[in-house]
């Protein structure tokens, strides 16, 4: 295990973080799939530690665990080995290896609400009413006269529950039936938890992203969950997806889910005070009641170091949604930290969401150079640096089952996952060298002209990065919304006597913006389309974007 040296206990506050996807980063054995050796032989495009690359701070990868793959991964049926598509527990090695010696840090996604069905623990489970593991997933006896014990749903698609015959009960699943749910209220179950989590942490890892950390509790009493009014406007806008109807109080959000998030924060320190984690708080359909749970969840230091959810990640993206997400969520943190991105593998890609939302490409820039001024730590997906637009996927190409079960309606996250396009005069992309990879490599990036490097769009990513890391006040420094109407968004950073304004026009036309005498434009940096001063105003050009400074310390 290699650890890092001179790591200060809160080095994620101030971290750029880059999603890595494995399955269609790099396919280093051209088989089709992407790999460990390949994300190992790509980390310099990243950070090569010498100050070159995008600049990040650190990768999240996506589950590579023994695996099934029905859900890509999220099934897992062996916690503590590699699956063999991705490579071997000396990869995964080599790979944090490679990645410290250039500061780079590893967070790995650790699901632990659900296994895989082909998980031995489940297998022995599922055998008989009293084996030793009978008590380790969430099984129910039938009700009589053929109901189902209630009305949950599954995320994806159809009832949580399925009937064994072996048992002759029901067993909960909040995704596919192939990922039965665990029973947390098992003391075993969180033994075997603590064992996974403390097996990662001595392989040398930065942090944990935790798969849907607001599921691990469910009602005792298997309440029913409500219905939404009719008129309730959902924050995942998925067509036809029948969950998305329901507030799935009772079977996630519990209070006794804080009592899951204690046990694995207690055991992560035990190992060491620098690991992170992030937790993801998914499928509330309220932006309130999501900003509260996840923002509780990162009070104090017994619970996570920071939740994300999809408030950002839907199709609502403007001006005004962005100011009421960031606002509601300052005035909920208190003593959390907030964390933030605009895509990952389970939404449309941002490019695209950008455009339907307001037409333009410049809009999108705009949202990379937001992310990156916010409070908060950003988390970029890989490709969205490129400006990769969601591929439409075609029926025969599906490989997504939550795509699979809503076709046409709802397409499934196949879009968002294409394999990344290091040249697009190669074969595949250059993605692997040839052979027919696992989804179509024909991403269209319209920013990119002859490969990653000429790509304006990357050099806007990477330039901005250096300009947060050169900021300490767009690191950790207080926000202060000041404007936000459906045509401007602006705010100031604060960081002891280091004062930054931050505005961005989100319309065609060009916006004038009081802002006073205390500006001057930013010395760092002048980005495409950048306003100007004039007088006691900033005049922003259309789609334009400004970061000033104050002209004295305060
Ligand atoms: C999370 C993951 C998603 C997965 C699901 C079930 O939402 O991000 O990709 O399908 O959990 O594990
Ligand atoms: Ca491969």
């Amino acid at each position: 295990m290699t650890i890092l040296s001179d790591i200060s206990a809160d080095w994620w506050k101030s971290a750029v973080i880059y999603q890595v996807y494995p399955r269609s980063f790099y396919d280093a054995n051209n088989d089709g799939i992407g790999d460990l050796k390949g994300i190992s032989s790509k980390l310099d495009y990243l950070n090569d530690g010498k100050g070159n690359g995008l600049g990040v701070d650190a990768i999240w990868l996506s589950p590579f665990y023994k695996s099934p793959m029905k859900d890509f991964g999220y099934d897992v049926s062996d916690y503590l080995d590699v699956d063999p598509i991705f490579g071997t527990l000396d990869d995964f090695e080599e790979l944090v290896a490679q990645a410290h010696s250039r500061d780079l840090k590893i967070l790995v996604d650790l699901v632990l609400n659900h296994s895989s069905d082909i998980h031995p623990w489940f297998q022995e489970s599922r055998s008989s009413r009293d084996n030793p593991k009978a008590d380790w997933y969430l099984w129910v006896e039938k009700p009589e006269h053929g109901a189902l014990p209630n009305n949950w749903l599954s995320v994806f698609g159809g009832p949580a529950w399925e009937y064994c015959e072996e048992r002759g009960q029901y067993y909960y699943h909040s995704f596919l039936k192939e990922q039965p749910d665990f029973n947390w209220y098992n003391p075993e179950v969180r033994a075997a938890m603590e064992e996974i989590i403390t097996f990662w942490c001595r392989k040398g890892v930065d942090g944990f992203r935790l798969d849907t950390a607001n599921f691990y509790a469910h009602d005792q009493q298997l309440r029913d969950n409500p219905k939404y009014p009719a008129s309730h406007k959902a924050l995942e806008e998925r067509d036809g997806v029948e969950y998305d109807s329901f507030n799935s109080c009772y079977s996630k959000d519990r209070p006794e889910n804080f009592d899951c998030l204690k046990m694995i924060r207690r055991t992560i320190e035990t190992c060491s005070p620098h690991i992170t984690t992030i937790g993801e708080i998914g499928g509330i359909q309220d932006l309130d009641d999501l900003l509260k749970l996840a923002s509780s969840y990162v009070h104090g230091s017994e619970h996570l170091h920071m939740a994300y959810t999809f408030s950002l990640l839907g199709s609502r993206i403007n001006s005004m949604d962005i100011a009421v997400v960031l606002g509601k969520t300052e005035k909920e943190i208190g003593d959390g930290w907030p964390c933030w991105s605009f895509g990952n593998h389970d939404c449309v890609r941002v490019r695209t969401r950008a455009e339907n939302s307001m037409g333009m490409v410049d809009f999108y820039q705009n949202l990379m150079l937001l992310l990156l001024c916010f409070r908060g730590t950003p988390i970029i997906y890989y490709g969205d640096e490129l400006g990769m637009e969601e591929y439409r996927i075609n029926k025969e190409e599906l490989q997504d089952p939550f795509g699979i079960a809503y076709w046409p309606d709802y397409p499934g996250r196949d879009g968002c996952r294409t394999p990344f396009p290091w040249d697009l005069h190669r074969a595949n992309q250059g993605f692997n060298s040839g052979q027919k990879s696992w989804l179509p490599a024909t991403s269209s990036v319209a920013l990119m002209k002859n490969g990653i490097i000429d790509n304006p769009m990357h050099e806007l990513t990477r330039e901005m990065i250096n300009v947060r890391r050169s900021q300490p006040a767009l690191q950790t420094g207080d926000y202060n919304q000041i404007a936000a109407n459906p045509s401007v968004f602006a705010f100031q950073r604060t960081l002891d006597n280091e004062r930054l304004f931050i505005a961005c026009n989100f319309s065609d036309s060009e916006q004038e913006l009081f802002v006073g005498d205390d500006w001057q434009e930013n010395p760092l940096k002048h980005f495409t389309r950048n306003g100007e001063l004039d007088g006691l105003l900033l005049n922003l050009p259309p789609y334009g974007f400004s970061i000033l400074v104050a002209k004295q310390l305060l």
